[in-house]
């Protein structure tokens, strides 16, 4: 492990990479209510041609645990980029997009979920992030699911505190 080494094929991802804390995190969807919690997630280089990812929620009074992923951001020649992602309550999704400047577009190629995870499915995710003028990064995820349409489920502001 060489932490902090990044590969060459990484420079377009570079802004991406650290250690980011939502200052701002809104959940919301057509069948819940709406509301905020507190995320901290890390795209960590250790020298090979691909971001090690993790993400960590909890609630913003409670403190207990929410959603947690893990993950993989790899890139390919022309900006593709593929981001392998597991989540805590049962789900995997391969996510495909690109990298243009200061923004990262990623839509669903493959989702697949454990037999007894909780209803509804999701069946497309499509996730953007974006480094705002501020130095921020912002992220909107969008979701459609066996019930509901491709609709906003995720909108966070972070801020980097760990390079
Ligand atoms: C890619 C990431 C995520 C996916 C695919 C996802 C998916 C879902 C789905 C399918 C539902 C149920 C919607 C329905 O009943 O119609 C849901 C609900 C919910 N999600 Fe997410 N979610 C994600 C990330 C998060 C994050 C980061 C949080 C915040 C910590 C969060 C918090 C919630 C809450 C509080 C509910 C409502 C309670 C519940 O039904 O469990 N989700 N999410």
């Amino acid at each position: 492990m060489r932490p902090g080494q990044i590969h060459e094929s990484l420079n377009p991802l570079k802004w991406l990479i650290g250690t980011w804390k939502s200052v701002s995190a809104k959940g919301a969807y057509p069948t819940i209510s709406p509301f905020t919690y507190c995320e901290e997630i890390s795209f960590e280089s250790i020298g090979q041609p691909m971001l090690n990812y993790t993400s960590k929620s909890w609630h913003p009074e409670k403190g207990n645990p929410m959603h947690l992923e893990s993950g993989y951001l790899r890139i390919f020649p022309g900006s593709k980029i593929s981001f392998m992602v597991a989540h805590n309550f049962g789900l995997t999704t391969l996510e495909e997009g690109t990298v243009q400047g200061n923004t990262v577009q990623l839509k669903s190629k493959q989702i697949s979920r454990m037999t007894h995870a909780k209803e509804p499915a999701v069946t497309e995710v499509q996730r953007d992030y974006k480094l705002n003028e501020n130095g921020q990064l912002e992220m909107v995820m969008c979701m459609a699911t066996s019930k509901t349409p491709m609709t906003e489920h995720l909108r966070v502001i972070y801020e980097k505190f760990v390079q």
